[in-house]
């Protein structure tokens, strides 16, 4: 861009880039990869929080091997449902590396709903059985989608069981996501369902600081995985007080979590997603492991991914350019 442009795009302009889920990944797997070997520059990140469990979060990352600098700035309300607006929205702002101009302003939107998902999966990859088939998903909003897609980019799927508290969302869910990815789905009225048969387990309903988790001891069988999107928010204590392998994404992100008030049942992670990209930490050892990834959601993750949206909107002539 020249250096008195930015290019804006609009949510619909970030979902037309249609960056697919494999991709992602990968974007994710590489720069996971400098995470753990500690080539980026990731502050943790501050907050305003203007309502109760609400969040408007900076997000600044710099990862050099992708020429990818910047921040995002996001919202998370969890009321935001009862006025039909989105749980999550904000912007993110790319920065040229030699410069430090700003080239590019986009929705953050979809981008947060897919790494998101994807980080997820990546997480599984290394903690996961890899013949696992099913899956539970525990509240399908969001990233009850995207998390659903991302594992059957890597797994192979023969069922999901599908929970959420409200039935019309569920209904629409098994019916969509059916559809879109080819899978079968089963809509179950309780919790446990969509956890005790389950190889994988997605829980993504809304983080609270002061929650009542749902999920006990033995819900999780032997050999699972389980993806806690919501924190410490669906898991007991006792629960994860099981877990053979806890990870998260950022151990110092998990720890400032932890000084806040989250966490508090929740034994310390072993590794972080970095450190098993790098193979400094080692992934699932046994095949009756149960484990969990603690995904906190990282600037990196967001650096990772926008350059290549931005790229692709360009080569689609997607966007509208402004004068700085
Ligand atoms: N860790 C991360 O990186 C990260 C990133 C993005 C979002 N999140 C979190 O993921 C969660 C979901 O975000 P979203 O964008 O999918 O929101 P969303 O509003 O699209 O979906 C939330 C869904 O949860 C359902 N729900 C509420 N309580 C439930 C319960 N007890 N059991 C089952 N379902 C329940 C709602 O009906 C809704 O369908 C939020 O807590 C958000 O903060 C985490």
């Amino acid at each position: 861009m020249p250096a008195n442009e930015i290019l804006y795009l609009s949510r619909a302009d970030v979902e037309n880039v249609g960056l697919n889920m494999r991709t992602i990944i990968d974007l994710l797997q590489q720069a996971f990869m400098e995470k753990g070997s500690g080539r980026i520059e990731m502050p943790p990140k501050p907050g305003i929080h203007t309502m109760p469990d609400a969040f408007i979060h900076a997000m600044p990352a710099y990862i050099p091997a992708m020429k990818a600098a910047g921040i995002k700035w996001v919202s998370g309300y969890p009321e935001n449902f009862k006025r039909g607006l989105p749980y999550i929205s904000g912007l993110l702002i790319l920065n040229d590396v030699e410069t430090g101009i700003p080239y590019a302003v986009m929705d953050c939107t979809w981008i947060t709903a897919y790494r998101t998902g994807a980080a997820s999966a990546l997480a599984a990859k290394y903690l996961a059985r890899p013949e696992s088939e099913t899956v539970g998903i525990l509240a399908c909003g969001v990233q009850g989608r995207t998390n659903l897609e991302a594992l059957s980019c890597l797994f192979k799927i023969k069922r999901v069981f599908a929970y959420d508290t409200l039935p019309d969302v569920q209904e629409k869910y098994v019916r969509e996501m059916g559809e879109q990815l080819g899978l079968d789905i089963v809509g179950v009225k309780e919790p446990a369902q969509a956890v005790r048969e389950s190889d994988l387990v997605v829980t993504s309903g809304p983080i609270l600081k002061h929650p009542a988790p749902t999920i006990d001891r033995d819900w999780l069988k032997p050999g699972a995985f389980a993806s806690a999107v919501d924190f410490d928010s669906y898991f007991s204590g006792a629960a994860m007080a099981q877990m053979d392998r806890i990870s998260t994404d950022d151990h110092a992100q998990f720890q400032y979590y932890k000084s806040v008030g989250y966490f508090q049942n929740t034994p310390d992670p072993y590794a972080d997603l970095g450190e098993l990209v790098a193979g400094l930490k080692p992934g699932r050892q046994l095949p009756s492991e149960r484990t969990m990834a603690i995904n906190l959601g990282l600037a990196l993750d967001d650096m990772a991914v926008a350059p290549a949206v931005y790229r692709f909107a360009k080569e689609q002539g997607l966007g509208t350019r402004l004068p700085l």
